[in-house]
């Protein structure tokens, strides 16, 4: 027989959601009240400013999607590509830059906008990165701030949400490709 909708027969037969278990931890009525205090804070801030958004992809895509869309300043917008977790649920330490900023940056007030930090490696590396293109300013929001694991200081100008530990999935965050689709945020039982 064919299903009305077939991804959704797979996905409940064979896909991720039978993979792990998972706990709620941010309902999406959460997140979207966090992402509009976080949009109110950035449009206020840069009321002046020539602001160039730098997302880092993937993670970052559903959030920034719905924090642009929120914002009352105009903002171009620019992604990064890192890779640093490769399959596992851990840093290995290591940051690869596999695709650039495009637009010009010299001059202009960057805000880095980041889903989640974790050991700060990261976003250590994308900063010092983005600061030889010598910008005006450089600014950082993260969706979550995940305290444990921090081993490199990294300062967060906005946070949306804060996390002791754990690893965490939806709203754009993955474990090994899964989960990025879900609208809200769960944490993982590993
Ligand atoms: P850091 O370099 O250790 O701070 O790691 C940051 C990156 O690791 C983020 O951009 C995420 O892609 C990924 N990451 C860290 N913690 C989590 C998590 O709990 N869930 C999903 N991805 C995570
Ligand atoms: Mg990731």
């Amino acid at each position: 027989m064919t299903p009305a909708v077939p991804g959704l027969t797979f996905h409940m037969e064979m896909g991720p959601m039978s993979e792990c278990e998972k706990r709620l931890l941010f309902s999406s009525d959460e997140i979207a009240r966090h992402v509009e205090r976080l949009a109110r804070e950035i449009s206020e801030d840069y009321q002046d400013g020539d602001v160039v958004i730098v997302g880092i992809l993937k993670g970052v895509f559903i959030f920034l999607a719905d924090l642009v869309r929120q914002l009352t300043i105009p903002v171009e917008i620019d992604f990064v590509r890192l890779a640093s977790y490769g399959s596992g649920t851990t840093s290995s330490g290591t940051v690869r830059l596999t695709h650039d900023v495009e637009l010009n940056l010299a001059g202009r007030d960057i805000l880095i906008v980041e889903d989640i930090v974790d050991s700060g490696i990261t976003l250590t590396f994308l900063r010092e990165h983005l600061l030889s293109r010598r910008p005006r300013s450089l600014r950082i929001c993260a969706l979550v701030d995940k305290g444990e694991r921090r081993s490199v200081k990294v300062d967060l100008d906005y946070v949306g949400l804060h996390l002791d530990k754990g690893f965490v999935v939806g709203y754009g965050l993955d474990c090994k490709e899964c989960y990025r689709y879900l609208p809200a945020i769960y944490e993982l039982i590993l």
